[in-house]
C-alpha cells in the first residue's frame, strides 16, 4: 500500500522565513522546514507534499487538490488566517483531518491576530512552538491515521 499523503501547506510571505523578522518566526528558512518535515514523514510512514504560495487563490486550489489526493492537511494560512473566508470554505469541505500551524503565538500578539477563520474548520491548532509545530503537526496526524486504520 502507497503511504498517506500529507499536504503542508504555507500562506504569504513564508517564503521570506529566516530573513523575516527572525525574533517572531525564527532562523529557520522554509527550505529548513520543509527538509526536517521530509526526515519526519519518512520515520512515520507518510508523504508529504510541502508547498508555499502568496496567493489566495492558488491555496484554495491546492486545497480542492488535497480532497482528491491527501489523507490530511497541515496548514500555515500566515495573514490568510484573519482574513480568508474562501480558504476557511475550502478545508470545510475536506473530511479528513487538518492541523493549523502557527510559528508564533498568535493570542499573544497584536489583537488582530487572535481571531483565526481557519481554526472554526481546523481540526488541532499549534501555535507558538516555532519550526517544531510543524513537526507536532505530521506526528499528531500519523497517530489520528494509525487509530483510523485501527
Ligand atoms: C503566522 C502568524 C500570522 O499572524 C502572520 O500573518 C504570519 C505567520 C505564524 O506562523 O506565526 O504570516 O501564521
Amino acid at each position: 500500500m502507497s503511504e498517506p499523503i500529507v499536504f503542508v501547506l504555507n500562506g504569504p510571505n513564508l517564503n521570506l522565513l529566516g530573513k523575516r523578522e527572525p525574533e517572531i518566526y525564527g532562523r529557520e528558512t522554509l527550505s529548513d522546514i520543509e527538509a526536517a518535515c521530509r526526515a519526519l514523514a519518512r520515520e512515520l510512514g507518510l508523504a508529504v507534499d510541502f508547498r508555499q504560495s502568496n496567493c489566495e487563490g492558488e491555496l484554495v486550489s491546492w486545497i480542492q487538490q488535497a480532497r482528491e489526493t491527501a489523507s490530511a492537511i497541515v496548514i500555515n494560512p500566515a495573514a490568510y488566517t484573519h482574513t480568508s473566508i474562501a480558504i476557511m470554505d475550502a478545508l470545510a469541505t475536506c473530511s479528513f483531518p487538518v492541523v493549523e500551524v502557527h510559528l508564533s503565538n498568535i493570542h499573544r500578539r497584536e489583537p488582530f491576530r487572535h481571531h483565526s477563520y481557519v481554526s472554526r474548520v481546523a481540526s488541532a491548532v499549534i501555535a507558538g512552538c516555532g519550526a517544531h509545530g510543524y513537526l507536532l503537526a505530521l506526528r499528531h496526524i500519523a497517530h489520528l491515521l494509525q487509530k483510523a486504520r485501527g
